[in-house]
């Protein structure tokens, strides 16, 4: 298949090929999505063959506008609409009991994730669609997600259109929560903060951990991972430093504190300039996609899960498969 490359100046293209069941890479404040029309279910379709993803895993629904939400979604608590108010448009996705929703997209339950993105591009293509897109990230199925549109040339091939936007300002997919039930879940932490969230919803309740994975139908897989080999290092400041020294050959090493500065060169980088976490976040995939291939292992010093560091430490366990190698 020929890939059409597009930018902002000609996203009337990418609506075109929308409108006739095509697929299209397209910037989010998150990650790239590989979107399709929500009432194109050869498109959807595609996008799983595409991604080679589990066909019971759904796709989150991306709106252009909050007053598309009646339209979609059975039931809107006050919940809802207070976590509305405060963070759309923006990193999180709720999921509500759905209506008018193709099972094809929510791998036949009969709730849906909706995001209302707030990149300007993103917002621009489903406007223009005048129609909500399904989109999960612009990713082989388990890989590193696309932050940057360069990234996203893995599916150059087998995607009508690839449109090319910035970084992602986030870096991580955005949080979901699911207030279809009767508990309120955290599913999965992203930029948008456990603790954020607890101000709004005192009783969410943390639920995406190996055990949580019956529930949740993306934790099931492995995820975020580069072929390299990731690992999380953990140990005393003086033990990692000496594990650091041992262990050059064929490895990159990202530490996550000044203490490491003596160390700092080519493969002693550190992840969180000034300790800032969002920096962190937004390059992490980045780096991954980067690195991989050119060393063998990969490894990370841990962070402290707090804010978006929960975020970051739940892609490198899933990224490492859940190895944390005590140094
Ligand atoms: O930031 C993002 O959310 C990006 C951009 C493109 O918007 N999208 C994204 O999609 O990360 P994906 O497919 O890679 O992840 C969607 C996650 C999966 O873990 C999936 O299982 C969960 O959301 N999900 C979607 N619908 C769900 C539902 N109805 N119930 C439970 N989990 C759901
Ligand atoms: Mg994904």
């Amino acid at each position: 298949m020929k890939t059409k490359i597009l930018n902002e100046n000609n996203i009337g293209d990418a609506v075109s090929i929308l409108k006739n069941s095509g697929v299209v890479v397209f910037p989010t404040e998150t990650v790239y999505g590989i979107g399709a029309c929500i009432n194109r279910p050869e498109a959807i379709k595609k996008i799983y063959d595409i991604k080679g993803r589990p066909s019971d895993n759904p796709l989150i629904v991306h709106l252009a506008d909050r007053s598309w939400v009646y339209s979609y979604a059975e039931v809107v608590s006050d919940q809802a609409e207070m976590l509305m108010d405060k963070f759309w448009p923006g990193p999180l996705s709720i999921i509500f009991k759905k209506k008018n929703i193709n099972d094809s997209i929510t791998a036949g339950l009969n709730t849906v994730a909706l995001r209302c993105p707030s990149d300007r591009i993103a917002n621009k293509l489903i406007t223009e669609l005048g129609q909500p897109i399904a989109a999960p990230s612009a990713n082989i199925s388990g890989r590193p997600s696309s932050t940057r549109s360069e990234h996203s040339m893995t599916l150059y091939g087998k995607v009508d259109a690839i449109l090319i936007g910035d970084h992602s300002k986030y870096g991580l997919e955005s949080t979901v929560v699911d207030l279809s039930g009767d508990s309120p879940r955290l599913l999965r932490p992203g930029a948008i903060t456990f603790e954020e969230l607890r101000e709004i919803i005192p009783n969410i309740k943390k639920s995406f951990t190996k055990d949580d994975s019956l529930k949740s139908p993306g934790l099931r897989y492995k995820h975020y991972s580069p072929e390299s080999e990731v690992i999380i290092i953990s140990g005393t400041v003086n033990r990692i430093k000496e594990f650091i020294k041992n262990n050059k050959e064929n490895a990159i090493f990202f530490v996550s504190d000044e203490y490491y500065s003596d160390l700092y060169k080519n493969e002693v980088i550190r992840f969180s300039p000034q300790g800032d976490q969002f920096i962190a976040a937004h390059n992490l995939f980045d780096f991954l996609i980067k690195y991989d291939k050119k060393y063998d292992k990969i490894y990370f010093t841990g962070i402290e899960e707090t804010g978006i560091g929960l975020a970051i430490m739940d892609r490198l366990l899933r990224a490492s498969d859940f190895t944390i190698l005590e140094v």
